[in-house]
């Protein structure tokens, strides 16, 4: 594990792991679990050998990864419990998983070091154009960037009992998926897939996957 001691005024260190998850995973919500389907049918889909999941919170869906023995699993989080959790959880029954504990904005990867990045609910929160070219660079040819982007709804962060979470409501940035399909194919991504994901409570969601 590494750990980033670059200070930070991001929200995502306000919300214990316990609220997080327990937010997430609420009945009103039931997020945590699209969430993990998200990234075993990505990973079934795709069988990438190296991985990289930029906001990987505490290893959510990690389970799947385990039986497809990938060479290389790196797993980044701004905020040190979840990382912690993440290694608590995963770390034994994934020999290959890497945990950085960091913002996204200053980690860096050589050009072409994953098959998969899985970016599911993470350009919400950073300058998403940037990071966009960023991906596209750490793939390799052919490689594969899946992306969830939260619709607009009338409350973006759900009403649930876990206080905390709420603090993300003035900080959430909604990205339009077609503004950033248009962003992808003019770095040369290939749009290979798309579909609307619709919740219980109405809440939608835009999954897409890219190929470099
Ligand atoms: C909605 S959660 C992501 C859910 C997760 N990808 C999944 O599939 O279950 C957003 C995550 O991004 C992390 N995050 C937010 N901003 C970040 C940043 N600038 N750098 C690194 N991680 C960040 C948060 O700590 C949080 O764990």
């Amino acid at each position: 594990m590494k750990f980033d001691q670059k200070k930070s005024e991001n929200p995502w260190l306000k919300i214990p792991a316990f609220e997080y998850e327990g937010h997430m995973s609420s009945p009103g919500v039931l997020q945590l679990q699209m969430l993990s389907e998200l990234l075993k049918e990505t990973v079934e889909k795709y069988n990438p050998k190296s991985i990289c999941v930029p906001g990987c919170a505490g290893g959510n869906g990690f389970e799947h990864l385990a039986d497809k023995n990938p060479d290389r699993i790196v797993g980044i989080d701004i905020n040190p419990e979840y990382i912690s959790l993440s290694e608590t959880r995963y770390k034994k029954v994934l020999p290959s998983l890497e945990l950085i504990c960091s913002e996204l904005e200053s980690i860096n990867f050589a050009s072409g070091s994953f098959d998969l990045i899985h970016a599911a609910l993470i350009f919400e929160y950073i300058e998403a154009e940037e990071t966009l070219k960023k991906f596209y660079a750490w793939l390799l040819p052919g490689g594969i960037l899946s992306v969830l982007l939260q619709l607009p709804s009338p409350s973006p962060v759900s009403k649930t009992e876990f206080e905390s979470v709420k603090i993300l409501s003035g900080f959430i940035k909604l990205v339009d998926p077609d503004t950033f399909k248009r962003r992808a194919e003019n770095l040369g991504l290939e749009l290979i897939s798309e579909k609307i994901i619709e919740m219980r409570n109405g809440k939608k969601f835009f999954s897409a996957a890219f190929k470099k």
